[in-house]
């Protein structure tokens, strides 16, 4: 059975990807993707999953647009990685599709309290801001969610600050509520993301394709390339946001480390640290609700993401 998904993302390039990967690989049933303001704008990341469902044919997969700021923080967004519009570099296609009326964090809790407990997964790649406002709605949905896989934080890094990661240090306070709540929580962050480079190899790879789909994921790694040279001191750019999706289509794509996981919010150098404790040996399910992504299987997450590309033609 296809895992149940609901994708709360801010696209951005690699939100585009994963974005990609769930809509084109069978062992996922996207039901729909939600976003929050982060990497640019609202109104410019909901046009962006528009256009990027577009672009893979899925208009049957419906937008929902969130929350348009961080919960108590001034917004902060990442033009200097992912350009003026979130998605620059590509040519989008218009999208056909309307966007819902509901409010994404409506449209979560619904859904959730609506489907049987234990069989929707969140995967967030942006701010936690919706995540936190639907569980505050309705704290009943912590209970019933399967489970929440999202990119975010690193134990041991940061891109935002130099401990802190963009997705958490722009809305520390949703981090610190979702991180906070009885539910499974893995967190795949810089620490496993920075596996995920796109080098030259898999992009010609992906564009050997040979769809227009293929030349539009190459177009935005062009681009990431770039701002990752520019911006962050990194010869290929790492495709953080598919690799939560990777994950939930085979577990064994990386490897994981059972940890508490806490949001520093009151640091002078350091809010929105993501703080793992990794002492001692590791607990089990029932003693730690949290865990982090360690390494990852660079070829096994290449394939499912060509192999997405492929199949949505
Ligand atoms: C995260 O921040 C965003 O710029 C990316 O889309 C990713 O979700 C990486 O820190
Ligand atoms: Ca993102």
């Amino acid at each position: 059975m296809a895992r149940k998904i609901i994708l709360d993302s801010d696209p951005g390039h690699d939100d585009a990807v994963a974005i990609l990967l769930a809509a084109g690989n069978p062992n996922i049933d996207l039901l729909a993707v939600t976003t929050v303001g982060g990497n640019q704008s609202l109104d410019k990341v909901t046009y962006n999953a528009r256009a990027v469902l577009e672009k893979a044919h899925r208009t049957d997969i419906p937008v929902y647009a969130g929350c348009d700021r961080p919960l108590v923080r001034p917004q902060e967004v990442a033009a200097s990685i992912h350009g003026q519009t979130g998605l620059d570099g590509v040519e989008l296609p218009v999208p056909t599709r309307p966007l819902e009326d509901m409010h994404a964090v409506n449209f979560i809790v619904k859904t959730i309290m609506e489907n049987e407990p234990g069989t929707i997964t969140l995967v967030p790649t942006g701010p936690l801001t919706n995540i936190a406002m639907a569980v505050r709605m309705e704290p009943r949905i912590v209970e019933r969610v399967k489970e929440v896989v999202l990119m975010g934080g690193g134990y041991h890094v940061g891109n935002w600050s130099a401990v802190a990661e963009f997705n958490i240090k722009v809305d520390p306070e949703a981090a610190h509520v979702v991180f906070n709540e009885p539910w499974p929580v893995t967190m795949v962050g810089l620490d496993l993301t920075h596996q995920a480079l796109c080098t030259p190899a898999v992009q010609k790879r992906i564009e050997g394709v040979g769809t227009d789909l293929a030349q539009f994921v190459s177009g935005l790694m062009d681009f990431f390339r770039k701002t990752y040279q520019d911006n962050q001191d990194f010869v290929d750019p790492p495709v953080h946001d598919p690799c939560t999706v990777a994950y939930l289509i085979d577990p064994t794509v990386m490897t994981t480390r059972r940890c508490p996981v806490d949001v520093e919010l009151t640091g002078t150098l350091t809010t929105g640290m993501t703080v793992a404790d990794l002492r001692g040996p590791e607990p089990s399910a029932e003693q730690c609700h949290t865990q982090v992504a360690v390494k990852l299987d660079f070829d096994k997450f290449w394939d499912l993401v060509t192999d997405a590309i492929e199949r949505i033609g």
